[in-house]
């Protein structure tokens, strides 16, 4: 399973970025929101810093299918590494198959079933993103999802990338690697949980004081 980060702050992304742990970006307009800047202005900067697929998402107000392709050559022409997020309805469907069929790749998002993906995979999605923490926040478990849509694609030979997304926490990355999902999109404080272990902080501690105390300083 590789990592995206899910996240619009550029310094959390150049952080990621500079640990070589992950090899692409997802936003939503929550996100570019809470930054509080330009769209283009955050791309530009964010595929300055990662060189991988970064998923920009169509405006939360566009909802018809002819909006969401405009939107999405727009946002696929700031550069070759952008992937056009489309929100998992109907005209987000239309938007999919006419975007594909451009050569644009697509994130189809808000993905809550296993038909959801089904449908956004056959309509030439390059990636379909199943929320896990939102499924949990409801008392559905989330990973179970990931499971059913990894499994469903493997039957049938559908080569769209599942990227687990609305990641939580460290156990819903390991959960979500074992039910097989290619790629987890992750804010950067889970990335901090990951890399973290009291042990190995205890370790670097009696590593330093045995040095210092034969070596001083
Ligand atoms: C997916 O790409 C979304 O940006 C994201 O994972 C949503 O996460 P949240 O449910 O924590 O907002």
């Amino acid at each position: 399973m590789k990592f995206f980060i899910d996240t619009a702050n550029v310094e959390d992304i150049r952080k990621a970025n500079d640990m070589g742990v992950i090899c692409g970006v997802t936003t939503n307009p929550s996100l570019i929101a809470k930054e509080g800047r330009d769209f283009n202005e955050v791309i530009q900067e964010i595929a300055a810093i990662v060189d991988g697929p970064i998923s920009g998402e169509v405006k939360a107000t566009t909802t018809d299918a002819e909006g969401m392709i405009r939107e999405g050559r727009e946002i696929a022409a700031i550069h070759p590494n952008m992937v056009v997020k489309i929100p998992m309805t109907m005209e987000g469907l239309k938007a999919t198959k006419a975007l594909t069929a451009m050569g644009i790749k697509t994130n189809v998002t808000l993905i809550f079933s296993a038909n959801q993906a089904l449908l956004a995979a056959r309509a030439g999605a390059t990636y379909v993103s199943p929320f896990v923490g939102r499924l949990d926040d409801i008392n559905m478990p989330g990973v179970d999802l990931i499971g059913t849509i990894a499994e469903m694609f493997d039957i049938h030979g559908i080569e769209s990338e599942i990227i687990a997304a609305s990641i939580r926490n460290p156990i819903h990355v390991i959960d979500c690697a074992l039910a097989g999902a290619d790629i987890a999109t992750v804010p950067f404080k889970v990335i901090e949980q990951m890399c973290k272990h009291p042990l190995t902080d205890q370790g670097i501690e009696k590593f330093q004081a045995d040095y210092k105390a034969v070596f001083g300083e």
